[in-house]
């Protein structure tokens, strides 16, 4: 539980609000939140759909686990408590990217379906999409690309997902991608049409 030291504090309000915000950028913003095992493939389906939505124009952001624990969380370790704190930080930035109208995406492994459901109340009804990115352990620790996984094994990295730390599935994702099925560009293809199903962003006319 994260204990609350801000006292004698006021919430503003801007002169703009999100409505102007998301019509000047024509979508809808929302935080794409993906999880799964190291290995998995979040990273890269999150910035391969970055680039795919960029492509058609519209404004998306990565926040990935690997790059913010080298600057906003470079103080938390992987204790159950730290990345209780590392997905509730993320979940606050996210909301913050979220509200500037921008599609969101996260890569962080957040093992934990409380920390992520946290999240999910955090966010909202429809502002939160669960993404699954599933694929077995045998077949992340064959990818192994950052030879974690061979250091995990060995001993010399301690409490790691999958290996001896837990991961906890999703039990209703808003979408599950099998990663060893699909590749990268076939699941950013499967993203966008959810996002324009969900009307965050328009079909593209043909
Ligand atoms: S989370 O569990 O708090 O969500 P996060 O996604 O930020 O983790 O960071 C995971 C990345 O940190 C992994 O992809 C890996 O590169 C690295 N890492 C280092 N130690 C561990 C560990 N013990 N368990 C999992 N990942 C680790």
């Amino acid at each position: 539980m994260t204990e609350i030291r801000a006292t004698n504090i006021t919430w503003h309000e801007g002169h703009v609000n999100r409505d102007e915000r998301e019509a000047l950028l024509k979508q809808k913003g929302v935080l794409i939140w993906m999880t799964g095992l190291s290995g998995s493939g979040k990273s890269t389906i999150a910035y391969t759909l970055e680039h795919a939505l960029v492509q058609r124009g519209h404004l998306a952001y990565v926040l990935d686990g690997d790059n913010i624990r080298h600057g906003l969380n470079k103080n938390l370790g992987f204790s159950a408590e730290d990345r209780e704190e590392n997905i509730r930080r993320i979940g606050e930035v996210a909301k913050l990217f979220a509200d500037t109208g921008v599609i969101t995406i996260t890569a962080f492994i957040s093992p934990y379906r409380k920390d992520r459901d946290n999240n999910r109340e955090l966010l909202g009804d429809g502002e939160f999409v669960e993404v699954y990115c599933k694929a077995p352990l045998e077949v992340c620790e064959d990818r192994d690309p950052k030879g974690l996984y061979k250091k995990a094994r060995a001993g010399e990295i301690k409490g790691f997902t999958g290996i001896d730390d837990p991961y906890e599935e999703p039990l209703k994702p808003e979408l599950v991608i099998e990663t060893d099925k699909l590749s990268p560009q076939e699941a950013a293809v499967a993203l966008i049409e959810m996002l324009e199903s969900q009307g965050k962003i328009e079909k593209l006319k043909d």
